[in-house]
C-alpha cells in the first residue's frame, strides 16, 4: 500500500477522517492537497505535514469555481493529481415531513453534488496522466436506511450510484472509482449520538485509521482490479442483526 510519487486531493481534510487520511497518505509516501471550508485548520495541518508534502486550499465542495481553483493550485504545486478522496460531508437531523428545501438542498449539494463536482474537476488531469483513483466516502447510510436523516441517506445512496456511473465511464481511461462505507466512526460528526452500540455486532465504534486503511488501499496500485465497488468497514453493522437473545435464550 505504497503511495510514493502519488498526489492525493482530499476534501474535508481539516479534521476527522479526512485529516487522518491526509497524515496516513503522507506517511505512505504521497503528497497531499487538502481542501476544506475550515481554512485555518487545513492550513495548520498542511504546515504540520510540511510545504513539500502538503498544500492547503480553501474549498467549498458545493462550489464549481472552488474545485477549478483547487485543481489548478494542486497541479501548479505538484504537477499531477493521481487520487481524489471525496470525503467532505455534513449530517443534519430532520425527518422527512419537516425537512426544509434549504436543508435538503444543502445536504445533497455538499455530500452528493460536491462528490460529482470533484470527480468532474479532476477528470482532465487524470486522463492526461493516464489513470487515477477516485474514492467516494459514502456510509452504511448508503447501504441501508436510518430514520430521521432523509437527506443524508439520499446523499449517501447517491454517492454509491455516482461511483458506479463514473467507474463505468472512466474505466477506459484507467481511472478507477470506488465507494467506502464506514459504520460509526469516532469523529466530531457523531459525538454523543449513540446511547449504545447494540446495532453493531462488534459493539464498538471504528477509529478513523481503520477507514484510512481502506482509503489507502483504494488509492494505491494494490487495488488495481477494483472499480465500481463498495468497500465496507462497519464492525458488522450491515452484515445483519446482532444476536438479540444472547442474554437469555
Ligand atoms: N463519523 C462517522 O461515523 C461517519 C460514518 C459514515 C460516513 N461518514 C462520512 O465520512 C466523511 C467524513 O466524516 P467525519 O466523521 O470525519 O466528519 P467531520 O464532521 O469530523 O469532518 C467533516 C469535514 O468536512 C468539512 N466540510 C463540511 N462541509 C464542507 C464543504 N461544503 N466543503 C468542504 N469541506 C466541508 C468539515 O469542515 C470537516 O472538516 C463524511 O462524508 C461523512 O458523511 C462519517
Amino acid at each position: 500500500m505504497d503511495l510514493t510519487g502519488k498526489v492525493v486531493l482530499i476534501s474535508g481534510a481539516a479534521r476527522g477522517m479526512g485529516a487522518h487520511e491526509a497524515r496516513r497518505c503522507v506517511a505512505a509516501g504521497a503528497r497531499v492537497i487538502l481542501g476544506d471550508v475550515q481554512v485555518a485548520d487545513v492550513v495548520a495541518l498542511a504546515e504540520e505535514l510540511g510545504p513539500d508534502k502538503a498544500l492547503a486550499v480553501q474549498l467549498d465542495v458545493s462550489c464549481t469555481e472552488d474545485w477549478t481553483r483547487t485543481v489548478s493550485a494542486g497541479l501548479e504545486r505538484f504537477g499531477r493529481i493521481d487520487v481524489l478522496v471525496n470525503n467532505a460531508g455534513i449530517l443534519r437531523f430532520t425527518d422527512t415531513e419537516n425537512c426544509s428545501d434549504e436543508e435538503w438542498e444543502q445536504v445533497l449539494g455538499i455530500n452528493l453534488g460536491g462528490g460529482f463536482k470533484g470527480i468532474r474537476a479532476v477528470i482532465p488531469a487524470m486522463k492526461e496522466a493516464g489513470g487515477g483513483s477516485i474514492v467516494n466516502i459514502s456510509s452504511t447510510a448508503g447501504l441501508k436506511g436510518f430514520g430521521g436523516v432523509p437527506a443524508y441517506i439520499a446523499s449517501k445512496f447517491g454517492m454509491r450510484g455516482l461511483t458506479k456511473a463514473a467507474a463505468i465511464e472512466l474505466a477506459p481511461y484507467g481511472i478507477r472509482v470506488n465507494s467506502v462505507h464506514p459504520g460509526n466512526v469516532e469523529t466530531e460528526m457523531i459525538e454523543d449520538l449513540y446511547p449504545n452500540l447494540n446495532h453493531v455486532p462488534m459493539k464498538r465504534v471504528g477509529q478513523p485509521d481503520e477507514i484510512a486503511n481502506l482509503v489507502i488501499f483504494l488509492a494505491s496500485d494494490a487495488s488495481s482490479f477494483s472499480t465500481g465497488s463498495e468497500f465496507v468497514a462497519d464492525g458488522g453493522e450491515t452484515g445483519g442483526m446482532p444476536d438479540l437473545f444472547a442474554d437469555g435464550r
